[in-house]
């Protein structure tokens, strides 16, 4: 085995990569997997340290931002994932709530291809114990909510709103609490809890929806291939003229799910729904 520790360094760089760019080729559905975790463990070990670093520099608003775009990009790299994005001028400067449909573990990756600048996700409480992920989000102060408890979930939609007008942050939900439909082109009913927080803070919603993916992704039929996404952002609903009351938050919601049904149907590759 002498031999091999003869050789030069860049031999093994070369083969390396080489053997990287092989695989992302032809390494299939288990490959893509593997990478897809490797990625999110290495992303959030550095978005555990910019926690600490950026907020230095005053640069907080940049954790998730960096953490997204960092998994959307080097994801691509070892998976093929692209996405094409419609409407990015929706993607506003200033705080909205963005409200995205969610259909697998796969729309981190995805998401990061737009997830916007000084935004924190909002996520239910259960993933607080997700390996990783669950802690990344929980040392960096990320917003929890208590999908089991309504009275805690008005007064937490509440605290919410008054963090994204006071740090001027956006926040980013799943609305649809969670995974919905991946091999069916369809949205489940949605949470209002995005809804009462946008309405509070007086801050427009801004809708974001991801094309059924099933034929580049899907653990059913464990198919996991290089392909495109495409991701369109829906123009801000501005929320300032709207009451707190239910039943104008229920029409709301409704009318944006609807906007965002209509919109993922035109979005999502038109092969076969089932
Ligand atoms: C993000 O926040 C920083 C600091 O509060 C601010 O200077 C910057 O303009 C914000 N950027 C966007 C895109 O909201
Ligand atoms: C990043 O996210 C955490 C929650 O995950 C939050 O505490 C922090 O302020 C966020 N920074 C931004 C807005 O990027």
């Amino acid at each position: 085995m002498d031999f091999l520790r003869q050789l030069p360094a860049h031999v093994y760089i070369t083969g390396t990569l080489a053997f990287l760019v092989w695989y992302r080729q032809y390494g299939g559905y288990r490959f893509r997997c593997f990478m897809s975790i490797v990625l999110l463990l290495v992303l959030a070990t550095y978005g555990v340290i910019a926690s600490l670093i950026l907020p230095i520099f005053g640069k907080a608003g940049l954790i998730n931002y960096t953490v997204a775009r960092g998994y959307y990009y080097l994801g691509g790299f070892f998976t093929g994932l692209r996405c094409t994005i419609l409407g990015q001028e929706n993607i506003l400067q200033s705080p909205a709530v963005y409200v995205c449909n969610h259909q697998s573990s796969l729309d981190v990756m995805v998401m990061g291809a737009v997830y916007p600048k000084n935004t924190s996700v909002v996520a239910k409480k259960e993933i607080k114990y997700y390996p990783f992920l669950g802690w990344f989000m929980t040392l960096s102060n990320a917003i929890f909510l208590d999908r089991k408890n309504r009275a805690n979930a008005l007064k937490e939609a509440k605290q919410a709103a008054e963090n994204i007008n006071k740090k001027q942050l956006s926040v980013w939900l799943f609305p649809e609490g969670t995974r919905g439909h991946s091999s069916k082109v369809d949205l489940l009913p949605f949470k209002k809890g995005a809804f009462h927080m946008a309405v509070q803070a007086r801050v427009p919603i801004v809708p974001v929806v991801i094309a059924n993916y099933n034929d580049v992704y899907s653990t059913k039929a464990k198919r996991f291939i290089p392909g495109n996404v495409n991701i369109k952002v829906l123009p801000p609903v501005l929320t300032s003229d709207i009451e707190g009351d239910s039943s104008s938050i229920e029409k709301l919601s409704v009318r944006i799910r609807e906007s965002m049904l209509t919109t993922l149907r035109e979005i999502s590759p038109h092969t076969k729904d089932e």
